[in-house]
């Protein structure tokens, strides 16, 4: 058996479980060969695959809120020497799915529900719930302090205001380097002036799973009560045409100082997460991994299977595609090469924000890794994978678990 049939398996067994009305399972995960994946390693993916079927998105839905009727036990039969590595991998899973779960809710909640002052409330009450994190929200005065004039010009069509909310989970001593993670956060992209087709534009309240897989993540962090420092940086706004909004042809400069001709305000997350990657260099961090619903054209390059990455760091992107290989969290690496950055040339400022139809998604990372310089940078693409279409229409919570896999593996490094 190899890892896409066990998955296939536990998915079977996950809606047999939910047909049969059973409330308790019992799972005999040493029986399963697996080539070169041992029983923590089983007994984590089964259950994170298990929990996460378990999920349902019940917020708007009026009436009697789905009775949860589906599993309350599960269990897993293995030998006594197995038992605290079980445990460890079951922990694990409990906080992932608990991190999925929330990035689902926040992913799948409606757009005139879930704003960049939703997600604010949202992070502070996380800031509550955890001993270990602090919680900081800038407002738009904040950020104009700051010179973030790309980041406030995507919110400025907007009567929503424009916040960035940052996150510090401190695990280990101050001065341990934090792992940062900036999510891109646009509460709903109708593109702006450069106004998208109305096909499918509901999908569009996604455009913020990048940041709700931040504040998943943080919160599998802080359930688990890992010893690192981790940093959360959530640019948030809300995408829109009005008589305010920033038009085709603008030049706005960036916290960087870095000048940019807005060709198309529809290209929009680069916008805020350029200046949230500035701002995420204040906390020197040891790396930076930003994750963003960012380019269509990611979609069209790998199909909706893996998340694309690419950065500056050789180490950085391999590190991240083993992660996604030890969680089935496919990624795969597009190549960042310097040709691509002239597509990004302009006649009025220091760069264009498109690249034009060709490589769409490497222009668009070609755009972020000049606002990344000063640290070890990836960037995931998760435009593909953080949710889905059609009849199961819904956020999927990746890519939660590969990052809480390298904030794992970072662990007393
Ligand atoms: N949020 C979109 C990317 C997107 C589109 C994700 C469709 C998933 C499905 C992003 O802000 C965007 O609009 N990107 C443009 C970039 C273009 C204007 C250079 C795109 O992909 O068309
Ligand atoms: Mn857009
Ligand atoms: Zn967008």
């Amino acid at each position: 058996m190899n890892e896409r049939v066990y998955t296939r398996v536990i998915n079977a067994i996950a809606s047999a479980l939910a047909a049969s009305g059973a409330r308790d399972a019992e799972f005999l995960a040493g029986e399963v060969k697996l080539k070169g994946r041992d029983l923590a390693w089983k007994i984590r993916h089964a259950a994170l695959l298990l929990a996460n079927s378990e999920y349902r998105y019940v917020r708007t839905k009026s009436g009697k809120r789905e009775a949860q009727k589906g599993l309350r036990k599960l269990g897993f039969n293995i030998d006594r020497g197995d038992a605290a590595a079980a445990r460890t991998a079951l922990a694990q899973a409990a906080a992932t799915s608990a991190g999925m779960s929330l990035a689902r809710d926040l992913g799948n909640l409606p757009a005139n529900i879930c704003t960049p002052t939703y997600l604010a409330r949202e992070a502070r009450a996380l800031g509550k719930d955890y001993k270990k994190l602090r919680v900081n929200v800038l407002e738009e005065a904040d950020m104009k302090r700051l010179k973030m004039g790309s980041l406030l010009s995507v919110g400025a069509g907007s009567r929503q205001p424009s916040k960035l909310i940052t996150f510090e989970y401190r695990g280990a001593e101050a001065r341990q380097q934090p792992v940062a993670l900036v999510g891109k956060g646009v509460t709903f992209d109708t593109g702006g002036i450069s106004l998208k087709p109305g096909q499918a534009m509901d999908e569009m309240k996604f455009d913020m799973c990048g940041a709700a897989s931040v504040f998943g993540t943080i919160k599998t962090v802080c359930e688990l009560d890992l010893p690192i420092n981790v940093v959360g940086v959530v640019p948030a706004v809300e995408n829109m045409p009005g008589g305010l909004a920033t038009k085709p042809g603008d030049v706005v400069t960036s916290m960087s100082g870095q000048t940019i001709e807005i060709l198309n305000t529809d290209a929009e997350g680069r916008l805020i997460l350029c200046d949230a990657l500035t701002y995420a260099g204040r906390y020197k961090p040891r790396c930076v991994i930003d994750i963003a619903t960012l380019t269509g054209a990611v979609i069209i390059a790998l199909g909706k299977i893996p998340s694309g990455i690419m950065g500056n760091d050789r180490r950085l992107i391999d590190d991240l595609i083993k992660c996604g290989q030890q969680t089935e969290d496919k990624i795969w690496e597009l190549p960042l090469w310097d040709e691509y950055q002239d597509q990004l040339k302009s006649n009025f400022a220091d760069m264009a924000n498109i690249g034009g139809r060709d490589a769409g998604t490497i222009t668009a990372a070609c755009f972020l890794s000049r606002f990344t310089r000063d640290y070890k940078w990836a960037h995931l693409d998760i435009a593909g994978t953080a949710w889905k279409s059609g009849e199961e229409k819904g956020a999927t919570g990746r890519p939660v678990p590969l990052l809480v896999q390298y904030v794992l593996n970072q662990v007393g490094k």
